[in-house]
């Protein structure tokens, strides 16, 4: 069957041939004797013009008063447009109708708010902009799995439910078959787990990266990509409770060599979508941000700027600007901060290294001075913090110790620890948050909006 697709892709090849479509009214308009519809069939950015008259369609009236939405199969031949706004159109021999669809759909054409799309989570992947953020969000998936397996890295499922907490946060949703009415205790009142499903307490991961390092110990490159879950109660337009990442690890590879692929792997998607979504961008470009594509050429032209936490804490100090939460070595980064740096200082995306220890995760590198840890954000103009990333802690007694430190059980992470002793080697990987991504490859300014049902607090619509 022929897809509009393939031809806008191969229109030479259509030209004055008889051809069969289906899809949905986007458009419809007539006179007397002729009338154009605008046909989508899902298969790409841009619908098709069908062309309709009285003296060749037998169902013209029945035609003509259709309500856009309305379902058709639409046989006719490819020609030339005399019109302006399309090279080519239908004109249509016969048109059947498959449903003709209820007047009250709610997306008549005029534009609407993002915001009351939202309440319409199941219908708005039919309006421009959620088509054009939906399939880029597809290819952009595709761009992320190709620049991995290009570089032979195996893909490996992490588990989504697990026994620990990553990022030691404590932001976990926990996971139980218990009736919450009536919840086991023992003697001194705990919670007792035996008889729960996993006979332990369990949760939604945080993060892949505990698993994939140890895989990453037997396949040297490795990465998982999928969904993680974060009970965090900040209710921003870049945080959400379900959401996507691509977490790579890669087995005697340094911070530096983390921060390169990092790099390489965010132009090398952004190439692919430039290349691979024209009409999508040009419409982010037109509609959503202007000079979104200069952007994106900037980045691909561009070194993404690197400097370390102290730096970045003295930067901030000497800008003379007033921050609402006060500046001083060991704070983390509040999102004012990171914006800064990226959006005012550097004018670019900035690898920030060397994190103070107290403020990152327990599997980090310490480093030499004992005070600062191998950690890595990428901080993006626009989005703040796209990528966290770092040199894991290869020694099994300073990690036993990092362990101790953050009140972490070992018989919990016995097999974490024991990648430390079985042939232990400097690793390093990251996390890119896939709807921040998204975001800043789209201009979409609310994580609400780039992904299809989103997870927010107070919000599990559908
Ligand atoms: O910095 P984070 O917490 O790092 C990790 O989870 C590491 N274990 C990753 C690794 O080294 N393998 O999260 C990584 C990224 C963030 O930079 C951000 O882009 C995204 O995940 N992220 C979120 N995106 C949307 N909503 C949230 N609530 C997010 N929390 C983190
Ligand atoms: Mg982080």
């Amino acid at each position: 069957k022929t897809i509009v697709k393939d031809i806008y892709k191969n229109k030479e090849s259509f030209m004055n041939k008889e051809i069969e479509l289906s899809g949905w009214i986007k458009k419809i308009r007539d006179s007397k004797n002729f009338g154009f519809i605008e046909l989508n069939d899902g298969s790409f950015f841009k619908g098709i013009q069908i062309v309709f008259e009285r003296n060749i369609i037998e169902n013209y009236d029945e035609i003509a008063k259709l309500s856009i939405i309305s379902s058709i199969i639409v046989e006719g031949k490819l020609v030339k447009s005399e019109g302006k706004g399309q090279d080519f159109e239908i004109k249509a021999k016969n048109i059947k109708v498959i449903q003709k669809a209820d007047l009250e759909y709610p997306l008549q054409n005029k534009r609407h708010s993002f915001e009351f799309l939202r309440e319409i989570a199941h219908l708005r992947p039919r309006t421009n902009t959620f088509s054009a953020v939906f399939r880029v969000r597809s290819l952009l998936a595709h761009a992320i799995h190709s620049f991995f397996q290009e570089k032979n890295f195996v893909y490996v499922h992490t588990p989504i439910i697990t026994g620990s907490d990553c990022e030691g946060a404590g932001e976990m949703f926990r996971v139980t078959t218990f009736d919450l009415n009536n919840i086991p205790k023992n003697d001194k009142g705990e919670i007792d787990y035996k008889e729960d499903f996993f006979g332990k307490e369990t949760n939604l991961t945080v993060s892949g990266q505990l698993n994939v390092e140890t895989y990453c110990m037997a396949f040297r490159n490795v990465y998982t990509f999928g969904p993680t879950f974060r009970a965090e109660n900040s209710n921003t337009a870049r945080h959400a409770a379900e959401f996507w990442m691509i977490e790579p690890e890669m087995a005697f590879a340094n911070l530096d060599l983390n921060m390169d692929v990092a790099e390489e792997m965010i132009k090398y998607v952004i190439k692919y979508l430039l290349e691979n979504a024209k009409e999508e961008m040009e419409f982010f470009n037109k509609f959503i941000e202007k000079g979104l594509l200069d952007k994106l050429n900037n980045i691909l032209n561009n070194e993404f700027s690197r400097v370390t936490y102290t730096e970045a804490i003295d930067i901030l100090l000497n800008s003379k600007k007033e921050f609402d939460y006060k500046v001083e070595w060991g704070i983390d980064l509040q999102t004012e901060h990171e914006r800064y740096l990226a959006e005012e200082y550097f004018k670019k995306p900035v690898f920030v290294i060397d994190y103070p220890k107290e403020i990152k995760a327990f599997y980090m590198k310490l480093n030499e001075d004992g005070k600062t840890v191998r950690a890595m954000d990428l901080l993006a103009p626009g989005i703040g913090e796209i990528i966290g990333g770092s040199q894991r802690e290869d020694s099994l007694e300073i990690l036993e110790k990092r362990m101790a430190e953050n009140g972490l059980k070992e018989e919990d992470y016995k097999f974490y620890t024991d990648l430390r002793k079985y042939g232990s080697v400097p690793h390093s990987g990251f996390g890119l948050g896939f709807e921040r991504m998204v975001m800043y490859v789209t201009g979409m300014s609310n994580i609400r909006d780039v992904i299809p049902f989103p997870r927010t607090p107070k919000n599990a619509d559908y």
